[in-house]
């Protein structure tokens, strides 16, 4: 039974610990400090909707059994221009989301699959979300296997600020169109 928790500050220790973890550190750079984890999270801890958030981004602990196993965050991807990043996009309404799995014993079982159909089934209950976007790097071949069981499609290779990356995307399917 998966469940998503809005990130607190509590939080960020344990998130820390994660993001400093070799098969976590490997796809997610730089590692920050706790200083710079909390500048960047305290705004995407909030309970609104991802289109709604002031910020852009809201950012979830997620949960297995009432113990946390992973973060994932949802990004309001016109949002994130200012800062230089997805320039071309011209849709409100498309959400980007990014994720990771603290837990080592947990890699490469369908958890994360599990974990991010929820999230993503959880996204579209929002009638106003057009289209859910990820970009893995493009050597990351677990998660873009991962990315492409859940149901997206490669786009393109993009260049962004973090790098070269596999631009994914779904597009709401129809059964849960509003
Ligand atoms: C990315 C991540 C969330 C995926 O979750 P996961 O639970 O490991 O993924 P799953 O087990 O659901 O699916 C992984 C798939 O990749 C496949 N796979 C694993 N290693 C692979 C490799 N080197 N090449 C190709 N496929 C690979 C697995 O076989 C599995 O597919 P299958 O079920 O068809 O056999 C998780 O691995 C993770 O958190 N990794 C560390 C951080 C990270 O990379 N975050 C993503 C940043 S974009």
């Amino acid at each position: 039974m998966i469940s998503f928790r809005p990130l607190t500050e509590a939080d960020l220790p344990l998130f820390l610990e994660w993001l400093r973890r070799p098969h976590v550190a490997e796809w997610w750079q730089p590692t920050p400090t706790l200083e710079e984890l909390r500048d960047d999270y305290l705004p995407a801890m909030t309970d609104a909707l991802p289109l709604d958030a002031p910020g852009g981004t809201v950012a979830y602990l997620v949960y297995r059994n009432n113990e946390p196993f992973g973060f994932i965050q949802a990004y309001r991807v016109m949002a994130h221009q200012k800062d230089g990043w997805w320039l071309e996009e011209t849709d409100p309404c498309a959400l980007g989301i990014d994720q990771l799995i603290g837990e080592p014993d947990l890699i490469g079982k369908g958890v994360g699959t599990e974990m991010i159909k929820a999230f993503v089934a959880r996204l579209w209950s929002d009638p106003r979300v057009t289209a859910i976007q990820t970009d893995p790097d493009p050597r990351n071949a677990r998660a873009i296997a991962c990315y492409r069981k859940v149901g997206f499609q490669d786009v393109a290779p993009v260049a962004t600020l973090d790098g070269p990356a596999l631009l994914m995307r779904m597009h709401r399917p129809q059964q849960a169109r509003a």
